[in-house]
């Protein structure tokens, strides 16, 4: 290819012309029509499942059954509560990535009693095989990887709309899309709803912006911010799965680059940690002054993006915000710079001012894109913008099972739970009572998250020690938990 992505024989229109497929065909496009146009062209409107190829369910049970080995934590829930089935005759709609590991939260719940109806909250994070086993379980599973918008939508609806024999009751959702659909498309069905677990910081806003609105009425658990879920899920997964995503993707070695990493938060944390610890030159960005002097504290150079853009080799964003990374920041990048997100959505790179006629979009492996500018320069973006642990690989199963465990037991926590315990609003209340407003978002109890943390203890042979009697009064603790008050930061 020579300077300006023009290949040999090509006219200035065919570049053009050639640059507008790339850029507006995501490679699975390429793999035939989406599934639930062919369910709807085959008369089946609400088909039981949608699934890419329920062909490769065999090959997607032997995934599950691999997560299973290293989710020690679900499994041992899975154990202990099946003969109670606490979530006897709950109705859950699902929307989180569907992979190996969430079909093992899935598998669960329904052991516990629970019947399900599941979407993916991203559309490129589906694990084809695993959706199309849990479909040939029986699992009403709408979901596969490369879903245009409008099937997302679709396959979420799919979940959402109630109907003789489906009466949602409770919602399981990463990022409030589900919950969205529901309250805006389904509002009188929303109203049936005993419960809201959310899992994504993202997801947890829009709740907190509904509940100020006096539009959420139901109680809703927010469980992004469990100690067990922020903890193990944004830092201590992140630390792994960034490197192996990076290495996946680019085969990249990281001993002597430089990187720099937007957001000091949980997710960034992790991200700085792994690659300090693999040699890497490592700058932070962050607008929180508490945040900007823990990195300082880490041992991390704190810039404006402005300052280091020309020099890095990587650029990955974590802040869970919009327009971080901005067309101008990718004109100045160097060569060979490795562009990639983090935070849950696509917006953290703004991709959109990519695509535009002067540059060549060239996908040179799957989940990775040489953005090439005139002059020659290239980019390399993973994931266009999205996710890039979950796109390019895969997470640690251990973590998961965490957030897994954490989820079902909020899910537990607020089905069984009594009415006053976790109160419903209404509008009217809600504009009577201001400063209680957000009270319709809970974080689960100390105490489960001290029971998600114990249940996987056992994995590493780790023997906690018990407070005697005269130290848990020195302490004014309860022997058995809660151990630490909810202020307390791990
Ligand atoms: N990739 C994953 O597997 C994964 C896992 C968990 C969470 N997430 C997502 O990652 C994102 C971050 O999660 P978190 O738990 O670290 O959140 P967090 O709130 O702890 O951290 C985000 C940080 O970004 C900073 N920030 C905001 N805007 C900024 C900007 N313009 N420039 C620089 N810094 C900025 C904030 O001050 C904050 O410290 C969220 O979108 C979350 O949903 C991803």
């Amino acid at each position: 290819m020579s300077k300006g992505g023009i290949l040999k024989g090509e006219t200035k229109q065919s570049v053009k012309k050639r640059h507008s497929l790339i850029s507006t065909k995501s490679e699975y496009e390429d793999e035939g029509a989406q599934p639930h146009e062919k369910a709807i062209a085959a008369g089946q409107p609400n088909p039981p499942y949608c699934v890419r190829n329920i062909e490769q369910n065999a090959f997607g049970r032997r995934e599950i059954e691999i997560a299973e080995q290293e989710m020690p934590g679900i499994m041992a829930l899975r154990a202990r509560a099946k003969d109670d089935k606490p979530l006897k005759d709950a109705k859950i709609v699902g929307c989180t990535h569907i992979n190996a590991q969430t079909a093992v939260l899935i598998e669960t719940l329904a052991a516990l009693g629970a019947t399900v109806r599941w979407a993916a909250c991203n559309i490129y994070s589906t694990q084809n095989e695993v959706a199309a086993a849990l479909a040939h379980a029986g699992y009403a599973i709408f979901a596969w990887r490369g879903e245009s918008e409008e099937a997302f939508w679709w396959c979420i609806d799919q979940c959402c709309t109630p109907t003789a024999t489906w009466q949602p009751n409770m919602i399981l959702d990463d990022g409030g899309d589900a919950t969205h659909l529901m309250l805006k498309k389904h509002g009188a069905a929303f109203k049936n709803i005993k419960g809201i677990v959310e899992e994504s910081v993202t997801g947890v806003h829009r709740l907190y912006q509904l509940s100020k609105a006096g539009k959420l009425c139901v109680p809703a658990m927010n469980v992004n911010d469990s100690v067990t879920k922020t903890k193990f899920d944004n830092l201590y997964s992140c630390r792994e799965s960034i490197i192996d995503a990076l290495k996946r993707s680019t085969d990249l070695m990281f001993g002597g680059k430089q990187s720099v990493v937007c957001g000091y938060g949980e997710v960034g944390k992790g991200c700085c940690q792994a690659l300090k610890a693999l040699g890497c030159v490592v700058y932070v960005t962050e607008i929180d002054p508490i945040c900007a002097l823990q990195a300082a504290m880490d041992g991390f150079r704190v810039v404006k993006l402005n300052e280091v853009i020309r020099q890095v080799d990587i650029v990955i964003t974590a802040t869970g915000n919009k327009g971080v990374v901005t067309r101008e920041h990718m004109e100045r990048m160097k060569n060979g710079c490795v562009v990639c997100n983090m935070g849950h959505s696509n917006t953290e790179i703004d991709v959109y001012a990519l695509k535009t006629p002067d540059l060549l979009w060239e996908r040179v492996r799957s989940q990775v894109d040489h953005i090439i500018w005139p002059n020659g320069k290239r980019i390399v973006l993973l994931a266009e913008g999205r996710l890039a642990n979950l796109c390019c690989s895969s997470l640690p199963s251990f973590v998961v099972s965490v957030t897994a465990a954490t989820q079902a037991l909020a899910l537990i926590e607020l089905y069984n739970a009594p009415n006053q315990r976790y109160k419903r609003w209404t509008r009217d209340q809600s504009r009577r009572d201001p400063e209680t407003r957000e009270a319709d978002v809970y974080l689960l109890p100390k105490k489960m998250d001290e029971y998600v943390a114990s249940l996987h203890l056992p994995t590493f042979d780790a023997h906690l020690t018990e407070l005697t009697d005269e130290q848990a009064k020195y302490l004014g603790l309860n022997k058995v938990g809660p151990f630490k008050p909810n202020y307390y930061r791990y």
